[in-house]
């Protein structure tokens, strides 16, 4: 196993592709009908050539080339991170065995199940954000989308990979029904819901790429321990791509902050939409709805199947290998948020202790809550730094759901029940109006001239790669 690429090959790749002539046809076939969804459904904005980093090789120095390249003859590859021979299975009933290199026949359909739910995402996020180049605000980020772009499509050729060459003619069909779903589709959806909402604003963008694009990172997190070895490194080296969308969307925000509190400051008034910024109601109403469809990625509070997974040895914890307890956890139990007796006959917000392994689900969505609130906080400091008093918040996990304990239920952003007739008066409070909406997108006019930017977000501290903010990071067509 080599960790360079080879770049001879009509599909770049570091799996000896060339050597399985068979798996080569199938997915230099599937390459086609990639390309015509990518150019039907990927960015709407013709560009000549776009400043990009493409996956060369997989080692720790120097993985990614830069330069400037046609999006549509971009290099989507298949990289798995370099293997480990002395690997063995970290949790679960087989902990201690050595990894798979083939699917077990009993796990089979669990985790084909697993890569199509991954796979899916990926193309889909590609789709909710193809007409944001219309009213990029600069250059820069024009450029930061494409680059998300262009990874969450390689994303997927990881996921189809895996399809194509562990589980045969389902594989093969379920990578066609990858291109064939789509983002808010009535008749073929993408799978999971915040994948069809739409991305219809650059707030929206940082938004999702902070929030959403966070939940990928975890869930990628736990398929990277997997006993399945081709799917534990294709994730390992998808984080490292990730990281990237990460910067984009934490970022994004701290920019967006930075300016509205900027305006805020120097004109002493919170009503800054006049000066064309966005207001920080309407920041933490955006925050509020991202947050709290986020949340339902991760499932039910509690799950059967993902117990089963886990003591199957297919999917484990979000650092796996840092937990000190005996990565079984037969024997243990976790608090999980539920719905419980309050007392007065109406089933109030409160907690129950089940069984560890029943409540992966919250372990990991726990972890996923504290990194969130890490980038709160450095919003919050960049409120403070601006000598302002109002800060920034997560609502609470039982706000604005549709999945788990508290779907069937409303609740303020505190964490308060509501009455349906109460929640539907006063949820324009807390999530994004129609006007609010509206306004935000009456912000967004495109800035295409170099080292120019759009009033309402501030200029990142650094440029990409090296370059400056004022670098010609997109050729327009
Ligand atoms: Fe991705
Ligand atoms: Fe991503």
């Amino acid at each position: 196993m080599t960790t360079a690429a080879d770049y001879t090959e009509k599909i770049p790749n570091n799996v000896g592709l060339a050597s399985d002539r068979r798996l080569q046809r199938a997915l230099e076939s599937w390459q086609p009908d990639f390309l015509s969804w990518w150019e039907s459904m990927g960015p709407a904005l013709p560009t000549r050539d776009v400043y990009l980093r493409t996956a060369v090789s997989v080692g720790r120095e120097g993985w990614a080339h830069w330069g400037f390249v046609p999006m549509r003859d971009y290099r989507w590859g298949v990289f798995l991170a370099e293997r480990d021979p002395g690997r063995r299975i970290g949790f679960g009933q087989h902990k201690g065995e050595p990894v798979w290199d083939k699917v077990p026949g009993e796990y089979r359909a669990d985790l084909r199940r697993l890569i199509v739910i991954q796979g899916d995402t990926e193309p889909a996020s590609v789709e909710q954000q193809r007409n944001l180049g219309a009213t990029a605000p600069s250059l820069y980020d024009l450029r930061n989308l494409f680059q998300v772009n262009v990874e969450e499509g390689r994303h997927l050729w990881a996921m189809v990979y895996l399809l194509h060459a562990y589980f045969g003619r389902e594989g093969r069909e379920e990578a066609e029904e990858l291109l064939h779903r789509n983002s808010g589709s009535q008749d073929s959806p993408r799978i999971l819901g915040a994948f069809n909402e739409e991305t219809p604003d650059w707030l929206s963008f940082y938004m999702f790429t902070y929030f959403t694009d966070r939940d990928g990172k975890y869930q990628l997190g736990t398929l990277k321990e997997s006993a399945f070895d081709p799917l534990s490194r294709t994730c390992e080296f998808m984080l490292k791509e990730e990281a990237h969308h990460m910067m984009v969307g934490t970022t994004g925000v701290d920019r967006v902050v930075e300016r509205t509190a900027q305006v805020m400051a120097e004109n002493d008034t919170d009503d800054v939409a006049g000066y064309g910024v966005i207001p920080l109601p309407v920041i933490q109403k955006y925050l509020n709805f991202h947050y709290s469809v986020s949340l339902d990625l991760f499932g039910g509070e509690t799950s059967t199947n993902v117990a089963n997974y886990y003591t199957a040895g297919l999917k484990g914890r979000w650092m796996e290998d840092r937990r000190k307890d005996d990565h079984r956890l037969t024997g243990d139990s976790i608090m999980v948020d539920a719905l419980v007796d309050a007392g007065d006959g109406e089933p109030g917000i409160g907690q129950v202790e089940v069984a560890a392994l029943t409540g992966l689900n919250t372990d990991l969505r726990r972890q996923y809550i504290a990194d969130c609130l890490s980038g709160v906080n450095r919003w919050n400091r960049i409120l403070a730094g601006a000598g302002l008093p109002h800060r920034l918040r997560l609502p609470h996990v039982a706000f604005n759901r549709k999945v788990g304990a508290f779907a069937g239920i409303e609740a303020s952003p505190d964490g308060e029940r509501l009455s349906a007739e109460e929640w539907q008066r006063r949820r324009g409070e807390w999530l994004p109006t129609d006007v609010d909406k509206t306004f935000v997108r009456s912000l967004m006019r495109p800035v295409y001239q170099r080292g120019k930017i759009a009033a309402w977000i501030a200029p990142p501290r650094n440029g990409i790669n090296g370059k400056p903010f004022d670098y010609d990071y997109v050729h327009l067509a």
